[in-house]
C-alpha cells in the first residue's frame, strides 16, 4: 500500500527531489557511524527527507557497503564479480578466513563488483564508525527508482 512518505512523494515539487539527492549522503552517515541501517533509522531518514521507503531500501541493499542488519565491527568485502573471481578471489577469501574470521570480529563477505576490476582481486574492508567509501566516482550508480 501508500504509506504517507509514498503520498508526500507523489505530490512533492522541486523540494522533495532536491531532498532525494541527500539519501545517499544520509545512508553512508548512518551507515559509517553505527555499522549498519536498522529499520527505525531508514524510517527516519525516509521522513526527513520525503523518500518512498521502497526506493530508500532498495538503495540501502543494492550497496555492499551498507548492511540493514546488525553486524560485526569489521566487515571484509572480497568481490566476487568475474574480473576478481579470475584473478584469484576465492584464494583470497580462503587465505583471509584463515587468518582472520568470527573469532578475530571480523566477517567476511561476498560481493559484487566494488568498482575496483583494475585492480582485481579487491576487497573493502569496513569498520563501523569510519568512512566506507574509498573511490565514490568508482562506485556503481544505484538502481533507478520504479515508476
Ligand atoms: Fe571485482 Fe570489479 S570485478 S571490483
Amino acid at each position: 500500500g501508500t504509506d504517507t512518505a509514498d503520498l508526500r512523494w507523489a505530490r512533492g515539487g522541486r523540494e522533495a527531489r532536491d531532498r532525494r539527492d541527500q539519501l545517499l549522503p544520509a545512508l553512508h552517515a548512518l551507515n559509517d557511524r553505527v555499522g549498519w541501517i536498522s529499520e527505525g533509522a531508514l524510517d527516519y531518514v525516509c521522513r526527513r527527507l520525503t523518500v518512498p521507503p521502497a526506493e530508500a531500501y532498495g538503495v540501502a541493499t543494492f550497496y555492499a557497503m551498507f548492511s540493514v542488519r546488525p553486524r560485526p565491527a569489521t566487515v571484509l568485502h572480497v568481490c566476487t564479480d568475474l574480473a576478481c573471481t579470475a584473478a584469484g578471489a576465492d584464494e583470497l577469501s580462503a587465505a583471509v578466513a584463515a587468518r582472520l574470521g568470527p573469532e578475530n570480529g571480523v566477517r567476511i563477505e561476498r560481493s559484487p563488483c566494488l568498482g575496483l576490476c583494475e585492480r582485481a582481486p579487491a576487497a573493502l574492508v569496513i569498520r563501523a564508525g569510519e568512512p566506507s567509501c574509498p573511490t565514490p566516482e568508482g562506485s556503481p550508480a544505484p538502481p533507478a527508482p520504479e515508476g
